[in-house]
């Protein structure tokens, strides 16, 4: 490996900052809907704590620009206590005196979580400044947060330039995993749907490895709009798209759409043609054509790599198309890799995340390691390598 990994660490009794991704969905009440990243990272917890080590976490939570307190650590503190079965002590800040006090106070074996990092703009920044207090904490540093590796940020770029490094047990799992769709067995299948504009950009890049590429959603709509075809009051993002992209036959967009005469549980819908989506209506989900579609090309590929829903699941009406999909992934004898939060609640909704390859914890970082991209993390961890042994 050209980073380390937790194997080839001295772990014995040292104060272990780890980065882990805790940025999980939680609705107005601070209530969280989904755990899987914080069961993720017990693995690596459970091992340094076997090591004696003091365990230092931190984590972003959602996209703050400034305090806010509903986007505290506190509530994931609470669960992953429950999880730990043990005590994990929430820290008010993640950098400065106060925390450096605090952590000088811990004995090996016990564990805390840092305040959320976005608090501070410098961190998306990857300011050098507020990396080098980040270390002052610890002596080692851990990166077990997949789902932010694809991000250049302080905590996961900036803080391996200054302390001996390695990757955590659910980054090398996520990595090895991946790599089947990375490098995949061919015909190579992508489906690629949802609503972040930047995955459109990483499917125009996956073009080339794909032997058949489908792009649903809200990027599905972006696609056929500009195919042009009418899309209805469904809103998008006005992208440039490849030309050769646009027009190749090899990227599907659906053929059939449900309709909805909004976006809501009691709204009318209809299955049309994409050729006659209502001009007042949105597009909400994929038709039974579309599928069918999908089904066969599945049916006829080695490697299927899935990011993102379809169809507006969280609305039970427009959720058909969703959940067919992850079914028909679920029996496909491929090798069959999901990423993405959204994807991930789909598949844990519908009880099928035991048939599938791998579901991954990561969205946009699964999207860009797949696509090829060398991700921001590792890179960082590479160089601490060259730079610490
Ligand atoms: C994710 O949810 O994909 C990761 O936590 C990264 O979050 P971000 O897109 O806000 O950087």
């Amino acid at each position: 490996m050209k980073f380390n990994t937790l194997k080839n660490m001295d772990l014995e009794g040292k104060r272990v900052l780890v980065r882990v991704d805790f940025n999980v969905p939680m609705d107005k009440k601070g209530k969280i809907l989904d755990d899987r990243r914080i069961k993720a990272a017990i693995p690596t917890i459970d091992y340094l704590l076997k090591k004696k080590a003091l365990v230092i976490l931190m984590s972003h939570l959602g996209r703050p620009k400034k305090v806010e307190d509903k986007l505290r650590m506190d509530k994931i503190a609470e669960r992953l206590e429950k999880l730990l079965k043990q005590n994990v002590i929430k820290l008010d800040d993640c950098i400065g005196a106060s925390v450096e006090d605090q952590i000088n106070e811990m004995q090996a074996g016990e564990v805390c979580l840092l305040e959320n990092l976005r608090f501070y703009p410098e961190e998306t920044k990857n300011d050098k400044f507020f990396a080098q207090s980040l270390t002052e904490l610890a002596d080692v540093y851990v990166n077990d947060a997949f789902a932010t590796m694809h991000r250049k940020h302080a905590s996961v770029y900036g803080v391996p330039y200054f302390l001996p490094s390695c990757a955590g047990l659910l980054a090398v799992k996520e990595l090895k995993q991946l790599d089947k769709a990375r490098k995949p067995r061919k015909p190579f299948f992508a489906i690629i749907c949802g609503m972040k504009e930047d995955k459109l950009k990483a499917a125009e890049k996956m073009f080339t490895k794909a032997s058949n590429l489908f792009i649903g959603g809200v990027l599905g709509n972006i696609l056929l709009k500009a195919r042009g075809y009418k899309i209805g009051k469904s809103k998008i993002e006005r992208l440039k798209l490849d030309k050769k992209f646009i027009s190749s036959k090899k990227v599907i967009t659906p053929e059939d759409v449900v309709a909805a005469s909004k976006i809501a549980g009691n709204a009318k819908t209809k299955t049309v043609d994409v050729a006659e989506i209502p001009a007042k209506w949105h597009v909400v989900d994929v038709g039974p054509k579309t599928l069918k579609r999908i089904q066969e090309i599945v049916k006829n590929s080695k490697t299927v790599f899935w990011s993102g829903p379809p169809g507006i699941f969280e609305i039970k009406k427009f959720s058909k198309g969703t959940k067919a999909l992850a079914k028909l992934l679920s029996k496909a004898q491929a090798v069959t890799i999901a990423g993405g939060g959204d994807t991930a609640e789909a598949i844990d909704k519908f009880r099928l995340a035991r048939d599938f390859t791998h579901v991954s914890t990561g969205g946009g970082a699964a999207v860009a390691y797949v696509e090829g991209r060398e991700l921001a993390g590792i890179k960082a961890l590479i160089e601490s390598k060259k730079r610490f042994g």
